[in-house]
Parts: C-alpha cells; structure tokens; sequence
C-alpha cells in the first residue's frame, strides 16, 4: 500500500493536467474507430507507471498474411500511440532482425518504433540483447572463435544501444537466461555455452557504458513468482551488484493462460527485487486460454481471464518498484500466443477488430482506482459500467 499512496500523492498534483489534455498521451493522434482518445489505459494510470504495449512486426508476423502490422495498419497505430506511454519493439530490436549480417546493421525498422514513441511523446524498452532465441543462422551456425565472438556482441551492443543512447529508457540486456530449474541455459544460449557466465555481466558493463542513463534489465517468463528460476536471478542480481555491475531492473515477462492460474507469491517476489534497489516491470503480460476449433471463449474464461488482468496490475501498482506495465499484443489479431500455442488464444485485452474486451475494462478501472479518490479496491470504479456499455 505504501506504494499507492506515494503515486497517488504524486499523481495529485497532475492530475488535472492529465485529465484537461497536458501531458504525454494528450500529444497523441485521434483514436482509432471507436475510440475514445481521452479514455485510454495511458491517460487512467497514475503517474509514476507506464502503461506499455508491443508494437508488432517481424517474428511470426514475418509468415502472416498480413502486411507488417507496426508500419501499415493505422488503426493499430493510432491504438499504440493513445493507449500506452511506452513501446516495446515485439520482434524489431532483436538480432535475426537487426543483423543480416556480420558486417549489416538493419535499424529501419526500430528507428521507425523509436521515432512513433518519440513523436507520441512515448519511451521505449529495447528488446533484447543476449538471448538463445532469434539469432540469425549467421551468428548461430558461424565458426568463430572465443575472442571474435566477444568483439560481435561487444560490437552489437555498443552499436545498438549507443545509436539509440538517450532514446532507449530500459534495456532488456538479457533474456531468458536461465531455464526453469534455475540452470544457466549453457547449452541453448551461444554466448553463455562459448563464453562463459562472465558474459552476463560483460553484456550489462558495455551496455552501461553505450548509454549510461538506460536502465538495464533481466527479463524471463514464468519468473513471477517465489521459484527455483526467480531465485536463481534473486542470487544472481545480488553477486552482480556486489561486484558493481551495472544492473538496473527485473522484468517479469508474465505470459499466462487461465487453465495454469498464476503464482499468488508474485507480490512478495517483486518486493524483494525491489528491495535490492533494483526496478521492476512487468513486461510481457497475455492472459491465453484454450480455444480449440476457433471457439469463443466462455463466461468462465472471460472471468478468469479478468481476474489474471486485475491481479498482475494490481501487484504492480502496489509495488513501489514496479514502474512499468507492459501488455504483449495490442489486439488478439496480432497475438503470437495461436501462432505459438495452437488451440490457444484470446490473450489481449483488445479483439481482432480492435474493440475492448472485459479484460480492457477491468484494468482501466483498476488504474483509475489507484488514482487519487478511486473508488475502494473491492468494487470496480464507477467507470468499468460505462466502459462496458460502451
Ligand atoms: C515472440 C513474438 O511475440 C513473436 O512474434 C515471435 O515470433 C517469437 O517471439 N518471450 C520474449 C518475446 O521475450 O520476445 C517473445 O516474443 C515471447 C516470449
């Protein structure tokens, strides 16, 4: 609670600004068709957290039928540049995108998402920089030596983070790094496998010194709560403060279904991050369930679905480390949880056609509720009738 009560003070003295049209989300372009630009998750948060969504393209949209969404369609532009005050890249910033080749840097992608944030008057959180997953065959299948693989990811991360130093706020430096019995993944990931565990702080050092002001973060799934994985990061972020490194937050990707449930310990596990002074985030957050044949999902889902919603905001709100909310797919239609998990889907709050789903509503109540004279927390604020009307 300590945590609502320093926003809501803080949100105090903006809060008319926010809601008489100043501040970051007002400088934004009309909504998309049916929506209301001045009522958006952007403009309901308190002050303090950002509200963050991934900005799709690359990856599995590379395979759709669709144009790239990030840069064609927009509605869905109009949708990142109302509802959020910050972008995640979805698939633009990482290294099967960003390096057709050892000698190439591709950056017109993510410039084109670093420019949309900085128009919007958004922040971005690069994503990401040492990871197992979406490296190019190059980099994967190349016969280099210890020391030439050191120089390319040395090369990688000064380039990167420095070409975009001042515009980046957080950077998800490594990704998934450890598997879930809270082993190094050595084998999977090429950096760790031939370099060594040093690299990790190597990374999080040259980082540092391409942009000092970014804060520099883990990121993982299924770290949310008190388990063998999130203590492994719970050791490790302590050994690397000890020894200097610049380590600045914790991500908790948060990729959830309803037929799971979520770990109840996810408050206490964002406290003792927090506690070590680091940031905390979440930054990935669906909510999938299972729908098989195209299904519908059912009252019970939608339920259950709004409940995971509200919990995960809820003990990001409550926690004063927790700065930012970052929701993975901003429209089901571009969710890569049925392209990943077939028979599964529905993990956004908005549908295909970008309308808002209960899910929408129930996190907009939940941040209207922590700011300043929102309604209690056991009922949903008066605004959750209208937008469900709507
Ligand atoms: C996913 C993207 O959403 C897809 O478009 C892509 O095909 C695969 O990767 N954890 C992460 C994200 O850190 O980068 C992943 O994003 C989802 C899981």
């Amino acid at each position: 609670m300590r945590t609502r009560t320093l926003r809501m003070l803080a949100a105090g003295a903006t809060a008319l600004a926010l809601f008489s049209g100043a501040g970051a989300a007002a400088a934004a372009p009309g909504g998309a068709p049916g929506i209301d630009a001045k009522d958006t998750l952007a403009r309901s948060a308190p002050k303090g957290l950002h509200i963050g969504g991934a900005a799709a393209g690359g990856g599995h949209h590379a395979d759709a039928e669709y144009p790239d969404p990030f840069t064609s369609d927009e509605p869905y532009r109009s949708l990142l540049a109302t509802e959020f005050t910050s972008l995640t890249p979805e698939n633009q910033m990482k290294w099967d995108h960003l390096r057709p080749s050892r000698e190439e840097f591709a950056f017109a992608d993510a410039d084109d998402i670093v420019n949309f944030a900085e128009e919007n008057g958004q922040v971005v959180r690069g994503h990401t920089l040492l990871w197992h997953s979406q490296n190019p065959a190059w980099l994967e299948e190349g016969d280099f030596s210890d020391a030439e693989l050191r120089d390319i990811l040395h090369e990688h991360i000064t380039t990167v983070v420095g070409r975009y130093a001042g515009r980046v706020a957080h950077w998800e430096v490594a990704n998934e790094i450890f598997d879930e019995s809270g082993n190094l993944r050595d084998t999977e990931n090429i950096w760790i496998r031939e370099l060594g565990p040093s690299i990790i702080a190597d990374a999080f050092r040259w980082a540092h010194e391409a942009d000092p002001e970014a804060v520099l973060f883990f990121n993982d799934y299924n770290v949310e709560g008190l388990n063998a994985k999130a203590d492994a990061y719970y050791a490790l972020v302590q050994d690397l403060l000890a020894d200097g490194v610049p380590v600045g937050g914790m991500g908790l990707q948060s990729h959830l279904g309803t037929m799971y449930g979520y770990d109840p310990s996810l408050p206490d596990n964002l406290a003792r991050f927090g506690e070590l002074g680091l940031e905390t985030a979440i930054t990935e957050l669906d909510v999938r369930m299972e729908l098989p044949d195209g299904a519908e999902p059912t009252p019970a889902q939608v339920a259950k679905q709004d409940e995971f919603f509200e919990f995960v905001l809820t003990s990001c709100l409550e926690e004063a480390s927790c700065g930012s909310f970052t929701l993975w797919g901003a429209s089901d239609r571009y969710s890569w949880v049925p392209n990943t998990f077939p028979g599964q889907g529905s993990a956004t709050p908005w549908t295909d056609d970008l309308e808002r789903k209960s899910a929408y509503c129930v996190l907009q109540s939940t941040l209207l509720s922590a700011q300043p004279g929102g309604a209690a927390r056991a009922q949903h604020h008066p605004a959750y009738a209208d937008c469900r009307a709507a």
